[in-house]
């Protein structure tokens, strides 16, 4: 199996690879390397049946049933269907699902792992995925800085945001059995990769990421530090843009990237239709004893 680097500092493509089930056992451990040693790794013209697909998302962990109900697949709920088209039960905010800076999971008190996208059908142009190395970013960060930043732990909660009036404020779609599934939770803002043992920061963006802010800290002095790390893990030179091809499958690592869709940019005739596993992570490890483990927030299910 060979691997060819095809961004910056990450991410690459695996071209001598057709999927089924005997390629899928004799490249299962090579398969986990890359995606270990490259963070995104990229199979180029996969016309595969979803059984083969299923069983490619085994390598990479358990699959995770995603807690908004209307994104699963009718007959294999470990699929998410994703769709920039009107689909019959879903919300119109679906349409542009993963569409800002996030890593999927997040905010839950088991974060995720490895999240794989097959392109279904593909627009002629636009619909990108980028993908931004947030581990490389950390990194590059001063010492002192570093030092600072993994004592501090972050509150989580998949429906918050600051402006109820949003109309992308998840709250609007949630029903009562995904708001128990989706407490506040405090999670370690430097963890470590429970694979590769390498430090990197657990972020994303106020509102589309879930982000409450630092935990003790006002928002006054948490928003700005927030948005600065964010700029920063986000910079042109940390970031990978995947042009999509049909039948093009995509793997990245949630723990040590954050990503974004860039459907809201696509006119409505272009269709965008692709199939997405989640693989089930684990809960955070900070690098201090101030920064603690991932906790939950007793009580805060239906807030
Ligand atoms: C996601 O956030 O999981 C989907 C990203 C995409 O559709 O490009």
């Amino acid at each position: 199996m060979k691997t060819k680097r095809i961004g910056g500092t990450f991410a690459a493509e695996i071209d001598d690879l057709q999927l089924n089930e005997a390629s899928l056992q004799r490249n299962r451990g090579d398969l986990h390397q890359a995606y270990l040693d490259h963070k995104v790794i990229v199979l180029r013209g996969q016309a595969i049946t979803t059984e083969v697909f299923a069983a490619f998302g085994t390598i990479f962990g358990k699959a995770e049933v995603h807690h908004v109900r209307a994104m699963r697949h009718p007959q294999i709920p470990a699929l998410t269907m994703l769709s920039n088209q009107a689909e019959p039960g879903r919300n119109d905010v679906m349409k542009y699902f993963g569409d800002g800076w996030h890593a999927d999971s997040s905010y839950k008190p088991v974060t995720a792992a490895a999240t794989m996208l097959w392109g279904i059908e593909i627009p002629d142009a636009g619909g990108d995925t980028l993908f931004a190395n947030v581990e490389a970013a950390f990194q590059d960060l001063p010492d002192d800085e570093k030092t600072f930043l993994r004592q501090l732990r972050l509150r989580h909660q998949y429906r918050w945001s600051p402006n109820r009036e949003d109309p992308w404020a998840r709250w609007k779609f949630v029903g009562e059995a995904e708001r128990k599934d989706t407490p506040e939770v405090i999670h370690p803002l430097v963890k470590r990769h429970p694979e590769t043992g390498k430090e990197s920061l657990h972020i994303a963006p106020r509102i589309i990421g879930s982000v409450i802010g630092v935990e003790g800290m006002d928002a006054v002095d948490s928003d700005p530090l927030i948005d600065r790390l964010l700029a920063h893990v986000t910079r042109p030179a940390y970031v990978y843009r995947h042009r999509w091809r049909p039948n093009d499958i995509v793997v990245w690592d949630n723990r040590s990237l954050l990503h974004s869709a860039t459907t809201k940019d696509l006119p409505a005739h272009q269709v965008r239709r692709m199939l997405r596993i989640t693989t089930t992570g684990s809960a955070l490890v900070g690098v201090t004893p101030e920064a603690g483990v991932t906790t939950v927030v007793p009580g805060t299910e239906f807030d």
